[in-house]
């Protein structure tokens, strides 16, 4: 499973690199907002610190404004991904931009009939939000079960990336499943790391180290 980071922030994302497990990041607009870089070269510096894919959104409504958008934010860094939220527009786009070799995220996937018209409009990925549908009472998961399923019935190599991650069961779901990526918040993948008794059993060992030592 490949493991992406849902930030914009550069400290974050400098962290989690260090620790050498980053594949991609995605970002969107509400997460640059956060930030105090200027868009471009935030952007520019994320793609430069990682090399996987970084997802990057685009706000047009129109098809064409779409397909302007995409081109220019594809020229930012060779590792760029546009975000294309999923509707009539947007499928058309995506459907240019593979055309011309630009890759595509389809996002704010929240059925499985979204995720396949993604899938055929020519996506490279697409995102279902799995904790926006836990929020309003829907099994987020169930949505990726079913993703994934329909994507090996038909043989299609766009891959799955489990968006809106709140908490590491939906990481582990993730893995149980089999789905492509995971995109987490820093946080999440702080949480990955951690367990109490790996704590007490370091803090036993170094313990009884000091016993060993004087020996
Ligand atoms: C995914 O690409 C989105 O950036 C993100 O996962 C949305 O998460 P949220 O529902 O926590 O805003």
């Amino acid at each position: 499973m490949k493991i992406f980071l849902d930030t914009a922030n550069l400290k974050q994302i400098k962290e989690a690199v260090s620790w050498g497990i980053v594949d991609g990041v995605t970002t969107n607009p509400t997460l640059c907002s956060r930030e105090e870089e200027s868009f471009e070269d935030l952007i520019k510096e994320i793609c430069r610190i990682v090399s996987g894919p970084i997802s990057v959104e685009c706000v047009s409504s129109r098809a064409d404004e779409i397909i302007k958008e995409a081109r220019s934010l594809a020229k930012l860094a060779d590792n760029v991904v546009v975000k294309i939220p999923i509707g009539i527009e947007g499928l058309k786009a995506i459907k240019a931009l593979a055309q011309e070799g630009i890759k595509a995220n389809t996002t704010l996937v929240f059925s499985p009939m979204q995720a396949l018209l993604a899938a055929k409009a020519g996506a490279r990925y697409v995102s279902p939000f799995v904790g926006r549908l836990d929020d309003v009472s829907h099994d987020g998961m169930d949505l990726v079960d079913q993703i994934v399923t329909i994507f090996n019935n038909y043989g299609f190599d766009t891959e799955v990336i489990v968006a809106s991650i709140r908490h590491p069961l939906h990481i582990v779901e993730t893995a149980l499943i089999g789905a492509d990526i995971a995109t987490l918040p820093f946080a999440a993948l702080e949480k990955m790391v951690k367990h109490p008794l790996t704590d007490i059993g370091i803090e036993r060992f170094l313990k009884d180290w000091e016993k060993v030592k004087v020996k």
